[in-house]
């Protein structure tokens, strides 16, 4: 069988044409832009800064939350609060001891994204944590600045754990920011959007994903920040410093100003670029993080900040949130010209080379689907448009039963084989650089992220990456192929290995993801 598109597949495999294009609301149709009359106010998590030999404390639990107007109180869970968690100060050189509290009814993990520990620390699917059980840890902070986050890693069932709620963030700090010359005042000129996404049915928030939401990452109708949707922020006339995380279980952002004024992005993963760089629109996959600074002293505002079409199945433009200003002053009023100097980065330096296919298994995976259908509740029937591949207006009983990635059935895989926790499928040594050579499907992008190691793109489907990533990271969107170079600057054991996965989330959770450790 040759290779068909995505759209053929879906096509072919709903037995149905009756699938219309619809398109959605056109980017900045004027419906579509937020008003300051009803919007809520975006929720700044609290921030927590512990001191050298202070232990953070965050409390796993099941809440409940409401995203939006007209939205019911919702099922969610956080750590220390009702939806995501209080924002982690940490301050390099110190001492930190966290002690993770699961008070989830279930068995998690927490692992930390971005944050330079050895694997025994890491979090992933091997540091369990029964419910009701404290996981006590002490980290040494000793990395360069930057935004990182934390979220559980449970095997097969990352993505239901994440998409309730259970995230935060933390920002490692060298203290320099001020003769950098950035805005550093949290809440003030300094402020993390956590992008996310929802599925809001008959006002209730639903995961409940069906094969197509396994096969696509699940993605919802609605988007919220900071665990509202559509809030607006006051900010001041000058330079405002944004943390952006796509926190999202599958949606990628593709973010844009309605008056395209620039992002002047700082900072990618793994810290500071070497000046910044500017764009009108930038994408940003599951579980990337980006700095970015944007003047608020010149333009109109309120402005609403956007996203445009995601490719993997979420197809209108939305607006995520509004920005109003106070009309005061920020402290900082230009954008620096230079950061950082970043260390070179070229294939001369790898003393090995792999490859990677991060395999979709999309035939098999339809083929699966397809012969659950006999029994009329699973897989191909959707009530909505499936060019959007958002389930607007489908409740769970339209659907049928939600499927997890243990009952559906389906497999994903990277370099030949599904996830398996008692498989190590890389030895890379310890302080090395390595090629790692990415190719995908073609039908869809993926986010691949590796943990205890970080990397410099060398290129995207066989061109230099675009300027803003550049710098070190740890998630980079992979289309076609990508080329990284890779440092392996973390310690892991046999009991303990690193993982490297896509971090679309259900896919993830389908066995897309491998595990090394360093010798
Ligand atoms: Cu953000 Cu392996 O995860
Ligand atoms: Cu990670
Ligand atoms: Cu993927």
């Amino acid at each position: 069988m040759s290779k068909l598109s995505r759209r053929q597949l879906l096509v072919a495999g709903s037995g149905t044409l009756a699938m219309p294009f619809i398109s959605r609301a056109a980017f900045a149709g004027g419906s579509s832009i937020i008003t300051s009359a009803q919007a809520r106010f975006l929720p700044v998590p609290a921030l927590l800064q512990p001191e050298n030999g202070d232990t953070v404390t965050l409390a796993m639990a099941m809440a409940r939350h409401n995203f939006g107007p007209g939205d019911k109180t919702a099922l969610s869970a956080g750590l220390n609060a009702e939806y995501l968690a209080p924002t982690v100060h940490l301050t390099k050189g110190t001492d930190i001891n966290f002690k993770v509290q699961n008070r989830l009814g279930d068995v998690t993990t927490l692992h930390w994204h971005g944050l330079f520990v050895p694997s025994v620390k890491d979090g992933g699917p091997h540091n369990t944590i029964k419910d009701g059980e404290d996981w006590n840890i002490k980290v040494h902070i000793d990395q360069p600045s930057s935004t990182n986050w934390f979220h559980p890693h449970v095997h097969q069932n990352t993505a239901y754990q994440a998409h309730l709620g259970l995230a935060g963030l933390m920002i490692v700090d060298d203290g320099k920011d001020r003769e950098r010359g950035l805005p550093r005042t949290y809440g003030v000129d300094d402020i993390p959007l956590v992008l996310q996404d929802r599925r809001v049915v008959e006002g209730d928030n639903v995961y409940a994903p069906d094969g197509m939401d396994l096969i696509h990452g699940f993605h919802g109708d609605k988007l919220i920040v900071n665990g509202v949707m559509e809030p607006q922020h006051e900010v001041p006339a000058g330079i405002m410093r944004l943390r952006l995380l796509n926190g999202a279980n599958a949606r990628i952002f593709n973010l844009s100003f309605e008056d395209r004024r620039p992002f002047h992005v700082i900072a990618s993963d793994g810290g500071y670029l070497e000046k910044p760089v500017e764009t009108g629109i930038l994408p940003i996959g599951p579980g990337e993080r980006y700095e970015v600074l944007v003047d608020f002293s010149k333009g109109k505002t309120p402005v609403t900040l956007f996203t445009s079409s995601d490719d993997n199945g979420g197809g209108e433009a939305l607006p995520l949130m509004l920005f109003t200003s106070h009309g005061r002053k920020s402290e900082i009023t230009t954008i620096p010209a230079t950061f950082d100097t970043l260390s070179p980065a070229n294939s001369g330096m790898a003393e090995e080379t792999r490859s990677f296919f991060m395999d979709d298994r999309m035939m098999e995976n339809m083929q699966v689907l397809m012969k659950g259908m006999g029994g009329g509740s699973h897989g191909m029937t959707h009530g909505g448009g499936h060019d959007g591949m958002v389930h607007s207006g489908r409740s769970t009983e339209q659907a049928g039963p939600p499927m997890t990635a243990a009952s559906s059935g389906m497999a994903m895989a990277i370099a030949g084989e599904t996830f398996d926790m008692n498989r190590i499928d890389v030895k890379a040594r310890l302080g090395s650089y390595e090629m790692w050579s990415l190719t995908t499907s073609g039908e869809m992008q993926h986010p691949f992220h590796i943990h205890g190691a970080s990397f410099r793109v060398l290129s995207l489907d066989g061109k230099a990456p675009p300027a803003w990533a550049t710098g070190w990271k740890d998630t980079v969107l992979v289309n076609e192929t990508a080329d990284l170079l890779v440092h392996f600057n973390r310690q892991a054991d046999e009991k303990h290995p690193f993982m490297f996965h896509c971090h679309t989330l259900e896919h993830e959770d389908l066995g897309m993801m491998g595990q090394f450790i360093t010798v």
